[in-house]
């Protein structure tokens, strides 16, 4: 959750990193935002809403300065409001504080500094930052010890930059379980949650670990272990990393943008790794662990929301095609969980982010175990792609919209390679799925030419209230992820079920109100789920499915059918996903919504 960004440097241009950080980090939340700058005096500026507006309110370049830190605030403690947007600062107004992340023993800690006679006006947990570092630094008189003194009393999760009046030379960060990266310019650092906000500037950066805390400076940074009560040497490296500038082009919306990259999206996971004439698959992240995946007799994949579902996926296409049994856990259950572990389990961990609070955390518990682990990573270097063993990166690109959808498909190409890779060509599908896996870019670029026809349909049911998603085996985690898209998009209630499970309990909700979204591709199960439209058209629901090109047969009992190529069953999640994303695209669209910044979410969920 939440956006933080800082500059120090030599230049007074401090005002125009912070802004653009924002900017492009604003897709970790956007309910309020913050500027702090030491000029002559010490500048906050905040506004509810978007950074768009913030800054038109920086005008006066005399009062623009050479540090400066920003925020783009997700809310956890405290409603979206001016008080509670962050920069927070102490009651002198010395100290200035942003803060990402949850601050769980803030209670004893706002009773305690309240006892000692300090006063609050938020009523965020981050309020405490700023005067517990007042507190220490009444005692301790220097600054960083006193900053590393309150951070030792803080519980939870952070990523924490801190700039004092009497010091505008620095810059203090600290950071636990919170992602946190420092930029090397010349003659300038750059502080961000996310390496995309740098990538302007510079591609070298220093990554802080848990428990540290850094003071950063133009010319250089400390880094400190307070854990350990250490110095740390921590070199900058180079991150491999082609960025793409944000831009929407012709589109009105990013996700509509990035719905359609899904064919470059096959493309550049295959890259290099599938090859038609040798029919052999290479993974080279895969490579330095390929003797300990020989021992593997069971993997736990790990994941969250639409990474959750791609998981789910991932688990029917590893168990047909390599026989490994899997099982796929929420992160967030999955890390309380007392369930055993032996040394020949794998855990794969799948994250757009590389950043969400759950799954990391769900890496961290099975490393006492000493249990292989691997990460689906689509961003590049983020905390997940750096603490697994091995992993494939994506390789979607930066993705803007709230909403997941490229990365959706890069996962389950990857998890589809990574299936492949397993099986060490052992199965029958091995070479034709290898084979198929090479012509879905086509496959996909054909189903987004059918984005008219979905307008259309979307149009024609964006009225109703709710709606049921079914689908069998492979279309399964479809439905499951075809009803997230519509309920965090349109906010309409939407549910996805397995089509065998409709007629224990979900059918009573059917009526003419109660519209299904059958995926009903060609399979061996499809004669049953027609048999389930069936059954919902006897109770009077309205049925949109998706079929193959060609069938005629769900046309006859469903009201409206949308059409997808036909490929292997194993890789039609690829085809169908993109439909529905499409579909809770126009559903959204149609009803007005902000379609890349959804209410109440945010992109990287940084916090439990
Ligand atoms: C889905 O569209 C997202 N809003 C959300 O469910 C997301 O997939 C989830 O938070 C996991 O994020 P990650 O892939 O970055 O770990
Ligand atoms: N817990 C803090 C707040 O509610 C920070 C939340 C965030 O990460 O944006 O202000």
């Amino acid at each position: 959750m939440c956006g933080i960004v800082g500059y120090i440097g030599k230049k007074n241009s401090a005002s125009k990193f912070v802004l653009s950080g924002l900017q492009s980090l604003e897709y970790r939340g956007y309910d309020s935002a913050g500027i702090a700058l030491l000029s002559k005096k010490p500048q906050v500026i905040k506004q509810v809403g978007r950074v768009e507006g913030l800054a038109n309110q920086v005008t006066d370049e005399k009062a623009d300065s050479h540090i400066g830190i920003g925020h783009t605030r997700w809310a956890t403690h405290g409603s979206p409001t001016m008080l509670n947007a962050h920069p927070h600062y102490n009651t002198d107004q010395t100290v200035f504080v942003v803060h990402n992340g949850i601050i769980e023993n803030y209670q004893e800690l706002r009773e305690r500094l309240v006892s000692e006679g300090y006063s609050f006006v938020s009523e965020t947990d981050t309020e405490v930052v700023p005067h517990l570092i007042d507190f220490y630094l009444r005692k301790h008189k220097n600054f960083f010890t006193a900053f590393g003194l309150a951070i030792k009393d803080l519980e939870g999760a952070y990523a924490i930059a801190a700039i004092y009046d009497k010091e505008p030379e620095t810059i203090y960060v600290a950071r636990l379980s919170s992602p946190l990266v420092i930029g090397v310019g010349k003659d300038e650092h750059f502080i961000a949650s996310d390496a995309t906000a740098l990538m302007d500037r510079t591609k070298k950066v220093i990554y802080l670990d848990d428990y540290e805390i850094a003071a950063i400076t133009s010319d250089n940074v400390s880094v400190h272990n307070i854990k350990e009560a250490v110095e740390v040497k921590r070199a900058a490296e180079e991150l491999d990393y082609d960025h793409e500038k944000a831009e929407l082009g012709d589109y009105p919306h990013f996700m509509l943008k990035e719905i359609h990259e899904a064919p470059q999206t096959i493309q550049a996971a295959i890259r290099g790794r599938v090859r038609a004439d040798t029919n052999t698959i290479k993974l080279g992240g895969l490579e330095a662990v390929s003797q300990q995946l020989k021992y593997i007799d069971r993997i736990v994949i790990v994941a969250c929301g639409t990474s959750f579902y791609a998981g789910l996926v991932g688990e029917y296409l590893i168990e047909e095609i390599a026989g490994i049994p899997v099982e796929v856990q929420l992160a967030s259950e999955f890390k309380y969980r007392k369930e055993p572990f032996s040394r020949s389990t794998a855990l794969i961990a799948i994250s757009q982010s590389g950043e969400t609070a759950d799954t990391i955390a769900a890496i961290k518990k099975v490393e006492n175990y000493g249990v292989l682990t691997l990460g689906v990573v689509n961003a590049v270097g983020s905390t997940i792609a750096r603490i697994t063993d091995a992993g494939v990166y994506c390789h979607a690109g930066h993705e803007q919209s709230v909403a997941s959808t490229k990365a959706f498909i890069a996962q389950v190409t990857v998890l589809t390679e990574i299936a492949l890779h397993l099986s060490e060509g052992r199965t029958p599908l091995y070479k034709p799925v290898l084979q198929e896996l090479l012509e879905l870019p086509d496959k996909a670029k054909q189903v987004l030419e059918n984005a008219p026809e979905i307008e259309k349909l979307a149009k024609k049911y964006s009225s109703y209230r709710d709606f049921l998603y079914l689908g069998r085996n492979y279309a399964y985690p479809c439905a499951l992820e075809g009803s997230l898209k519509l309920k965090e998009l349109s906010y309409i209630h939407a549910e996805g079920y397995a089509a065998g499970e409709m007629k224990h309990g979900p059918l009573a909700m059917i009526d003419k109100d109660f519209p299904t979204f059958a995926i009903a591709c060609d399979s061996e199960l499809m004669e049953k789920t027609i048999s389930n439209i069936q059954e919902i058209k006897a109770r009077k629901g309205p049925v949109l499915a998706i079929a193959t090109e060609g069938n005629k047969k769900v046309s006859q009992h469903a009201d409206d059918v949308i059409y997808v190529p036909s490929t292997l069953e194993q890789l039609q999640p690829l085809l169908v996903c993109i439909v529905l994303q499409l579909f809770a695209y126009y559903v959204a669209v149609e009803k007005g919504y902000n379609v890349d910044r959804p209410r109440n979410l945010a992109k990287s969920v940084t916090v439990e």
